[in-house]
């Protein structure tokens, strides 16, 4: 496999390559209630064409927060178009940062006037981070440091997630914050001087590694995060990128606090857990011949790749260069049988957020799907092991769940039924691909919560199924 390596300097123009035309829809229509939008989507026969990924969530949330607080204008092409990462822009602003999209040779790029890491204001109202997890929990790591105090919530989901992962190591760190019954949002950050801390991750949580890392980047001395199950690395390439004062070794990162990070010039990869709907869709039609390009394929993220490769998935991958420090590349993916297999260990966590597409692929792999050690999954967005197998029972799979997972038989067939998608976007984008594999027409309620992550999937999708 060839490697080039490539610096945002001589940013390719790949990024802007078009989507191949459709021929005819699946999507039928799309028809709207007084709460939510429903998607009708018809099975397929084929999946062929090239899809650009989307913008990678995560990346795209450390990107925004860390040139906020870096010296300078940072550019950023291919930034999320996820309302996810448009909360924590919406954030950055109520904290003082000026930020704007334009466009430069039809692709679209995010100016972000960083105010340097102690140019945040207290801001005049509460701060709303959405449905993002990713936003409240990472962003805390710098409101904990700041000279003011801030107020954090989001909506009715968020509400449930629990932030005391968070809480406790940004306490040990000298913060206070004050919580829903001591560990949901709404937070309440009073900032304070930071000491810095040796600690031991007690979840595997990127999220939570890149709190404390952020925190570490305002406390005094060194502050060491370490993970007894690696997690993905997004937080830690992007601080070295920026100039912070940062080691990372094998299970281990070090960050020395009191560094200035300066403005950047920043491409954000595709999602690889955005492309995972595609990879998928592609391997339950019959006929498939599909390209997702500018995929990112930082290892802490490909395991998925990995799987469906162990699994008997024809992936190719075409081409491969490295942009501020990250992989990215294209994949390319013809259908076949897939074996089916267990998930579990440390591959859970490096899957965790693609095991709703994953499930569904198992229904109709030839031995089945388990998913264990996933306690994890209940406490994303909607308790994902409740929403996965109701909604496979909807469509009349034969699932059992556990306290941490799924057990899923292979060789089952997936019939057309209304799904839910409770307003969780990887529910709704996998369960409209298993859609397509399905005997007849499927209506997906609450279809807008795709937009969490990619606004662009229903179109994608109807772009390249047939
Ligand atoms: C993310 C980390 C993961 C993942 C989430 C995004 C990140 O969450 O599920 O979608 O950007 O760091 P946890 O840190 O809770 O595992």
């Amino acid at each position: 496999m060839a490697i080039s390596w490539t610096s945002a300097a001589s940013y390719p123009g790949w990024l802007t390559s078009p989507a191949t035309p459709s021929t005819f829809p699946v999507l039928r229509g799309r028809s709207y209630n007084t709460d939510s939008m429903i998607e009708r989507i018809s099975p397929a026969q084929r999946v062929h064409g090239i899809v650009n990924a989307p913008g990678d969530k995560s990346i795209s949330h450390r990107y925004a927060m860390l040139t906020s607080i870096a010296q300078g204008d940072s550019e950023i092409y291919n930034f999320s178009s996820g309302a996810d990462c448009q909360s924590t822009l919406s954030c950055m602003e109520t904290l003082g940062i000026r930020y704007e999209f334009g466009e430069e040779d039809g692709r679209r790029v995010l100016t972000v006037h960083g105010r340097g890491t102690r140019g945040l204001q207290a801001p005049i109202r509460f701060l709303d981070a959405g449905n993002s997890g990713s936003t409240i929990r990472m962003l805390s790591g710098i409101l904990a440091a700041q000279p003011f105090t801030t107020e954090i919530s989001g909506d009715s989901s968020l509400a449930k997630r629990p932030m005391k992962r968070i809480m406790a190591p940004l306490s040990e760190m000298g913060a206070r914050i004050d919580a829903i019954n001591d560990q949901f949002p709404p937070l309440t950050i009073y900032g304070s001087p930071l000491h810095s801390i040796d600690y031991t991750l007690p979840v595997p949580s990127a999220q939570v590694k890149s709190c404390v890392l952020l925190a570490g980047l305002y406390a005094n001395g060194e502050t060491v995060v370490r993970e007894p199950t690696v997690t993905r690395d997004h937080t830690e390439i992007a601080l070295a990128e920026l100039g912070a004062d940062i080691t990372i070794e094998p299970r281990a990162v070090r960050i020395n606090g009191g560094a200035t990070l300066s403005a950047k010039r920043l491409v954000v990869p595709g999602d690889i857990s955005s492309a995972a709907f595609f990879l998928v869709a592609a391997l339950l039609v019959r006929e498939a011949d599909l390209t997702i390009t500018n995929v990112g394929l930082n290892p802490t993220r490909t395991a998925l790749l990995d799987l469906l490769r162990s699994m008997g998935a024809p992936i190719k991958v075409l081409h491969i260069e490295q942009i501020n420090g990250e992989l990215l590349g294209n994949l390319q993916i013809k259908s076949s049988r897939i074996r089916g297999g267990v998930i579990e260990g440390a591959a859970t966590a490096a899957l965790i957020d693609e095991i709703p597409i994953l499930s569904v692929l198992g229904a109709l792999s030839e031995e089945g799907l388990i998913v264990r050690n996933a306690a994890e999954l209940r406490v994303k967005e909607t308790d994902r092991i409740e929403t996965i197998a109701g909604n496979l029972r909807r469509m009349g799979v034969n699932v059992t769940t556990t306290q941490d997972g799924l057990e899923i038989p292979g060789r089952q067939k997936l019939h057309p039924a209304e799904i839910h998608s409770h307003g969780d976007h990887r529910i709704a984008m996998a369960f409209s691909v298993a859609a397509l594999a399905s005997g007849g027409d499927c209506l997906i309620h609450d279809a807008e919560a795709a937009s969490v992550s990619f606004p662009e999937f229903f179109e994608t999708l109807r772009q390249i199924a047939h």
